[in-house]
């Protein structure tokens, strides 16, 4: 396969359906993936560097400290990253890990995944690699199984789906295991709140201008036409459900035409938009949620501040 191998992508139509459902709803929402153009994959780049942003280089020490013992709990044969964004952790999970043979990179922005995998064929060239173009949140399926696998799903991605979806996702990802395999994901710990919120309210304001990014994506995708300077960038910590809601708040009265989607809407000054949800979990509410899903918690790597966590699950018949 090539690089760019393009799999279990919406079809147009199901997809301007989708978006038209989830505009008209009490509280308008447009899924986050449409945060990820090819703009939206950089901004997150350069989130990922902003001083309130401790989730990236707390999980890049957590994995270079404990790579090498995952690596040899699992001894994967096959490595599979779930939205492998620039590659900066897929390249030291691959160098510390000897037993891999390929490796299959996915990752929602094309243009995005293609870099990367050039990159890392350079720097693992005795490795198989290969990109696939996907939204593995809501299809795993396409992976098949296959011999001794380590899926990863790093940053707190995980923390976009509603925490009452978490179960189904995690029994698909036991179902693309043989029983010898293992799942590490990235969890972003319950903490402070205002540690929290600073991480989504970034002073240099990079969060801000990815999440209005996401009116640009349906703009062009849905001949939209939301102005982008009519909204401003919201996200609050909700302490009851222990997430993060990111929203886009109307500065004033607007109308918005969205042509492809033969949509027409009004918001009025306040009404809100959520593009995102990043939700937090305790180690002890991720093994709740963990719970009957054929997966079961093996090891929990964490930081000295108990920010962030990766987990390290096996099959439960394993
Ligand atoms: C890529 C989902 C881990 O929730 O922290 C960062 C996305 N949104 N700032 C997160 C995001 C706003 C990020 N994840």
């Amino acid at each position: 396969m090539t690089p760019e191998t393009k799999q279990n992508l919406a079809d147009p139509d199901s997809e301007a359906a989708e978006i038209r459902a989830s505009l008209m709803r009490g509280l308008p929402e447009i899924p986050c993936r449409f945060l990820y153009d090819e703009t939206g994959s950089e901004l997150f780049e350069q989130i990922t560097h902003q001083p309130e942003y401790y989730q990236t280089r707390t999980e890049l020490a957590i994995l270079e400290a404990h790579a090498r013992d995952i690596g040899k709990i699992i001894r994967p044969l096959e490595y599979v990253e779930l939205g492998a964004g620039s590659g900066r952790k897929t390249d030291l999970l691959l160098g510390a890990m000897d037993t891999l043979e390929c490796c299959v990179l996915t990752d929602i922005s094309e243009d995005f995944l293609k870099e990367s995998v050039a990159r890392l064929r350079v720097a693992h060239p005795n490795l198989q690699l290969r990109g696939l173009t996907a939204d593995f949140l809501s299809n795993l399926g396409v992976l098949g199984q296959s011999k001794r696998r380590l899926i990863t799903l790093l940053a707190g991605t995980l923390g976009n789906l509603h925490p009452g979806a978490v179960p189904g996702f995690l029994r698909r990802v036991a179902q693309q295991l043989t029983p010898e395999g293992g799942f590490l994901v990235g969890i972003d710990l319950i903490k402070d709140p205002a540690r929290i919120e600073a991480a989504y309210n970034d002073r240099a304001g990079v969060t801000a201008t990815f999440n209005k990014n996401i009116l640009s994506v349906i703009n062009k995708r849905f001949e939209a036409d939301f102005p982008l300077d009519a909204f401003e960038h919201r996200a609050r910590y909700d302490t009851e459900n222990s997430w993060v809601d990111i929203r886009l708040q109307a500065t004033r009265p607007v109308d918005i035409h969205a042509k492809a989607l033969d949509l027409k809407l009004r918001f009025n000054t306040g009404e809100e938009i959520r593009t995102e949800l990043s939700c937090k979990y305790s180690p002890e509410s991720f093994a709740a949620v963990a719970q009957d899903t054929g997966l079961k918690i093996r090891e929990i790597y964490s930081d000295n501040e108990g920010l962030f966590a990766n987990i390290l699950m096996v099959r439960e018949d394993g």
